[in-house]
């Protein structure tokens, strides 16, 4: 029960990686406020007494302001927050419209940002808490392809680093996860010739699971890393770094 009657919001939590951070947090003992954009998909979670369900999309700022104080109006703190929404479009140099980079970055980097102020104005307050931001490999090795996405996990990279020296004196853990080649939809939808190709490339043969990435996300939030801030973890078995 690492994370015992902690509070907890994680953001993209209908599927993929997000469900399998919700899953692992509650076995350990969370109560977990679960958002996701997709309507209908947290319903799952809706006879949960340890969930509560928030429908928004992350890259709407006035949403998640009313997030964040609900939770504070209903539970008094936060104790951890997992900026885990994310979207991938790949797109070539040459052929990318400034409609694409505005919509990828609007969720994955300035929703980040967002939750990220908010959540600190509380955890500030507390002088604790813990942040956890998803990257990904390709925001440090780059990847043919995904300009912007890249881009976007780069700045996940900067911004947490920031985030850490400027919140550590305020009690305040700030990491992100560099996940690889995780199977979830997002990655399914490169397709399978790709997909086979990447695979053939990873000294494991295999991709991560979901569950891989939850339990380095269990790690970040809870005590066991309590001397952790500043630190990108790489959760990734193709060793290009
Ligand atoms: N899977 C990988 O191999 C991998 C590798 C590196 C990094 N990551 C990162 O890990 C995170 C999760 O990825 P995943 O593979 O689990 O993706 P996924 O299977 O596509 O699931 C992402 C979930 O987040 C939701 N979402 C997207 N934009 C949102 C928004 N603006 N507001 C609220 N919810 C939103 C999605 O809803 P919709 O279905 O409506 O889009 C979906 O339910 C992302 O940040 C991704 O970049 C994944």
């Amino acid at each position: 029960m690492l994370l015992k009657d902690k509070i907890c919001f994680v953001s993209g939590a209908g599927k993929g990686l997000g469900r399998a951070i919700v899953e692992a947090f509650l076995r350990e003992g969370a109560i977990v406020y679960a958002n996701d954009r997709e309507i209908g998909s947290l319903e799952i979670y809706a006879d949960n007494p340890n969930v509560e369900i928030m429908y928004f999309d992350v890259s709407d700022s006035y949403a998640d302001k009313e997030a964040i104080l609900r939770i504070k109006k209903e539970k008094g703190c936060l104790d951890v927050l997992v900026n885990n929404a994310g979207i991938m479009t790949d797109a070539l140099i040459g052929t990318i419209s400034r409609a694409l980079m505005e919509e990828i970055f609007a969720t994955n980097v300035f929703g980040t940002m967002e939750l990220l102020q908010l959540a600190a104005k509380q955890m500030i307050s507390q002088h604790s808490g813990s942040i956890i931001n998803l990257s990904s490999i390709v925001g440090i090795t780059g990847n043919p392809g995904q300009l912007v996405y890249s881009a976007t996990k780069g700045a996940i990279i900067a911004l947490t680093k920031t985030a850490a020296k400027e919140l550590g004196p305020r009690g305040i853990r700030v990491n992100a996860i560099a996940p690889g080649m995780i199977d979830t939809d997002m990655m399914r939808s490169i397709g399978d010739i790709h997909l086979q190709h990447h695979i053939s490339n990873i000294p494991l043969g295999r991709l991560g699971r979901p569950t891989e990435i939850a339990e380095a996300c269990v790690y970040l939030a809870s005590d066991m890393s309590s001397y952790v801030t500043g630190h990108i973890l790489q959760v990734d078995a193709s060793v290009l770094v």
